[in-house]
């Protein structure tokens, strides 16, 4: 039997069930709050709204902790690559060995991309911002697969999130490419998922290219980092495009858009502005701070800060440590980085930063990453997205077999005008 929650009102009792998550995490279901009492909730952010039950990622903001699939992320991190990570995530358990071939062939063999795609690179803009380019293409994708388009049929739904895993580093790399007008490179099937994104990026036809081994394995690692965060901004895009049974291409779209804001992925984009502008205007790094810490100014410092995470995000613990592979490389300068570290040293310790919780997070560390491995800045976000795609996949499939699945459809508590008669042109 499970225990209830009592809310009074108008002098009258309701019995509210409490349900309670694996690790004893415990909410109040309200999903008969309207028809019985004829009330709503109101939660702007949705700051105390569990929107789903999820068994995917867990993650204890006050604790530091986050969980793929129960796996802790530091041995996540540590032991596995991004495939398998992805496998995880979307499947809910470590593959068998062949059950990773399997998956690894489908993705490899599905890397290319239409070659009328190409076209539409030409049809936009100069310069357009890649994760516009990115989210348009994936669309765009529902009118060339239009027998994968059902969200009800496993097999289409198996074949789309391998295309999708496999053309998006495809269709990210072609828009950095078109952008700065050299020839698209062409998928190569022979190497790994994050090395052959960065010979996609970086290769050109008149001369050999050879991956970086250390920059391949530090891409893969934020790729783990990044694949999945629970009902973040963007995941809960991908759930409520997918909750109108709208396929995968279109939802995933929809959550490259919802992560391109800059409170959300155009983050570490927004960090590398931002360092960029301290540096510009002589490095004053405590002259930022305070600009922070004004009430009445509404400057931030990127990077810093949480919705959920109230201590160091654990991610950002592990890209610090992985950070040297690639910043402490012999000749490698970056006046930037002496700017963010101290911004770090300073923040960490003041007081505003320390009674509000903010701590650096995933972004203040993964752009100056990006960044020495010749990413350009507004490719940051479009890297967020390639990491976190195997968590929108697995949690808009989720939705699909969830046994409670509704289309999502929040209410509203209407502040404007009540009912007033039409006023005709020459009377108001
Ligand atoms: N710099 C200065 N003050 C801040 C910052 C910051 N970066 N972040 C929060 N605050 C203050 C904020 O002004 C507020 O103060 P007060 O209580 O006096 O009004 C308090 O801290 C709480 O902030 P909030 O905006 O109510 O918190 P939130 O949970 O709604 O926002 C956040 C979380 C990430 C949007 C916010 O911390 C922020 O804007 N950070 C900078 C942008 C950033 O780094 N975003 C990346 C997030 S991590 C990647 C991801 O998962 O998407």
């Amino acid at each position: 039997m499970a225990e209830m929650v009592s809310l009074t009102y108008q002098g009258k009792t309701y019995e509210l069930p409490l349900i309670e998550g694996s690790t004893g995490e415990q909410a109040i279901d309200i999903t008969a709050l309207r028809k019985t009492t004829g009330l709503i909730t109101f939660d702007p952010g949705f700051m105390s709204t569990g929107s789903c039950k999820s068994k995917i990622t867990y993650l204890d903001g006050e604790k530091g902790i986050l969980l793929y699939r129960g796996y802790p992320i530091e041995q996540i991190a540590e032991k596995s690559s991004f495939i398998e990570t992805s496998y995880l995530l979307i499947y809910g358990e470590l593959p068998t060995q062949k059950q990773l071939e399997e998956f690894n062939y489908h993705i490899v063999h599905h890397s290319m991309v239409h070659e009328s795609i190409k076209n539409f690179y030409d049809g936009f803009p100069n310069n357009p911002h890649p994760m516009a380019v990115c989210s348009a293409v994936v669309g765009a994708l529902a009118t060339f697969y239009q027998n994968e388009l059902s969200v009800r049929d496993d097999r289409e739904v198996e074949i789309a999130i391998h295309r999708l895993m496999a053309k998006l580093p495809t269709i990210a790399a072609y828009s950095y490419k078109k952008s700065i007008g050299l020839p698209l490179s062409y998928p190569d099937n022979s190497l790994g998922y994050s090395e052959n994104f960065l010979k996609m990026m970086f290769s050109l036809p008149c001369e050999e290219y050879v991956p970086d081994p250390d920059a391949a394995k530090v891409l893969d690692v934020l790729l783990i980092l990044h694949a999945d965060h629970e009902q973040n901004c963007s995941t809960s895009a991908a759930r409520i495009v997918g909750s109108s049974m709208c396929n995968l291409f279109a939802s995933v779209s929809s959550a490259i858009y919802a992560l391109w804001g800059p409170l959300h992925g155009g983050a570490n984009q927004a960090v590398i502005e931002m360092l960029q502008e301290i540096h510009n205007n002589g490095g004053d790094v405590n002259k930022y701070v305070a600009k922070a810490k004004d009430p009445n100014d509404p400057f931030r410092l990127m990077g810093f800060g949480h919705r959920v995470y109230k201590n160091f995000d654990p991610r950002s613990r592990i890209i610090k440590k992985l950070a040297h592979k690639i910043l402490d490389k012999p000749g490698y300068q970056e006046p930037l980085l002496e700017i963010a570290l101290q911004l770090e040293e300073i923040a960490i310790k003041d007081e505003y930063f320390v009674e509000k919780k903010l701590y650096p997070n995933v972004d203040f560390y993964s752009g100056m990453i990006y960044k020495a491995l010749n990413i350009p800045v507004n490719m940051f976000p479009v890297l967020f997205a390639m990491g976190r795609l195997p968590g929108w996949i697995a949690q808009w499939k989720e939705l699909q077999e969830d046994e409670q699945f509704r289309i999502s459809r929040p209410r509203q508590v209407y502040t404007g005008a009540t009912k007033r008669d039409y006023v005709s042109l020459g009377h108001r």
